[in-house]
């Protein structure tokens, strides 16, 4: 099964796909690290703590649960985390292993990066969204009241492990979720990822072992590699952001509520391939590709009541936030993106309308 090297300027380390490995996680923990502390949450526990636990093989390791949920996704939850890591005998030496879904990874992450200064984490993604986007690539982070993800740090782990089998238990909502992201990945830089999205609906929906491991460790090498060119946010990595400007507003206005993050990314990408129409950018055929494969997931939570006027404020507001730039990933073609900003207001207002229908 595959494995994946992430190169970044702190460090080099390894991504992981494979079934059963939930089951053999001491391997890949290193013989240096002292106490292990394992970050999860309750269901996530319920689901799968027994086999995690049995491979450990006696491994000494305290589990700490996380309520779960954006509004625990706070710094409060990480100051209560660090005192039982405390309280638990944690030193310079402790290891943290986020094992749950975004939400996890993000909080076990950034608790990881300040306790005690910085000690290693070990990434258990246990959702799709987690496994192909939230575990790779170092971005911690917590709410605050006023935004998502405003506080944070870049804390690369110490290894990803990915097991495609812990999906089984996966609510269908989220698991749908997870595969726009995985389309994402197609769409920007994998024309096989996407034809196999395309083509393969009724046994991705099925969650087939062979499919679901393939587009899993397809997602996570691009992931890997886009993260390696470029760790902080710049270019190469502004491109995973495909479907995110206008998916990001929607979940804002929606306060976080209506769609799930890849529900919104799903009306995101519609609204970027409508404006590389517009912008004649991406040929008919190609659009309509891509509208159907995002269809073929569906449907998203309906988009009623939501004027494209508020997302375009929502829009200028972050472009406030980001040196007045608002960027756009937009299709070339199926597997090709390029990066656009300084685009016509009204563009980006038909495409908005467009996708909203
Ligand atoms: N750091 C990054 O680069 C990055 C990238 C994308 C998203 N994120 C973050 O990820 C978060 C969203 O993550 P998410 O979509 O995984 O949601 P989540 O972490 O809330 O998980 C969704 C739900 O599924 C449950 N769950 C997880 N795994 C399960 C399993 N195998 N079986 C049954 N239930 C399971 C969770 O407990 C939770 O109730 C957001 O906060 C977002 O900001 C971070
Ligand atoms: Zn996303």
């Amino acid at each position: 099964m595959p494995a994946f090297v992430v190169q970044t300027p702190v460090r080099r380390y390894i991504a992981k796909v494979e079934r059963g490995i939930l089951g053999r996680v001491p391997y890949y923990l290193p013989d240096t690290a002292g106490k292990v502390f394992v970050v999860t949450t309750e269901d996530v526990w319920k689901a799968h703590g027994r086999i995690f636990s049995r491979g450990m093989a006696g491994r000494e390791h305290a589990v700490l649960f996380h309520p779960g949920g954006e509004e625990r996704k706070r710094l409060s939850t990480v100051e209560d985390l660090a005192v039982q890591m405390v309280e638990g005998g944690a030193d310079r030496t402790a290891l943290v292993v986020g094992f749950g879904g975004g939400i996890v990874n993000d909080v076990s992450g950034f608790l990881a990066s300040i306790f005690m200064r910085g000690v290693g984490v070990v990434q258990v993604p246990t959702t799709l969204l987690a496994q192909v986007d939230a575990a790779v690539g170092g971005k911690t982070g917590v709410n605050l009241t006023s935004g998502k993800n405003l506080i944070g740090t870049f804390h690369q782990p110490l290894t990803v492990l990915i097991d495609p089998e812990v999906l089984s238990t996966l609510p269908e909502r989220e698991y749908r979720a997870g595969l726009y992201e995985v389309i994402k990945c197609g769409v920007i830089r994998s024309e096989k990822l996407f034809r196999l999205m395309a083509t393969r609906v009724a046994a991705v929906l099925a969650r087939r072992a062979d499919v679901v491991d393939e587009m899993i460790a397809e997602s996570v090498r691009i992931k890997a590699e886009v993260v390696s060119s470029d760790e902080k946010e710049s270019d190469l990595r502004r491109i995973l952001n495909f479907g995110h400007t206008v998916g990001h507003a929607l979940e804002a206005e929606t306060a976080y509520s209506r769609f799930l993050h890849g529900e919104a990314v799903a009306i995101g990408m519609k609204a970027a391939v409508h404006l590389a129409l517009l912008m004649e950018h991406l040929s008919a055929d190609h659009a309509m590709e891509i509208m159907q494969a995002i269809d073929a997931y569906g449907p998203v939570p309906p988009t009623t009541g939501i004027a494209p006027e508020a997302l375009m404020g929502r829009l200028a507001s972050d472009k406030k936030t980001m040196h007045g730039q608002v960027h756009f990933v937009l299709p070339r073609k199926v597997g090709a993106v390029r990066v656009v900003t300084g685009i016509d207001q009204d563009l980006i207002y038909s495409a908005i309308k467009s996708a909203l229908r």
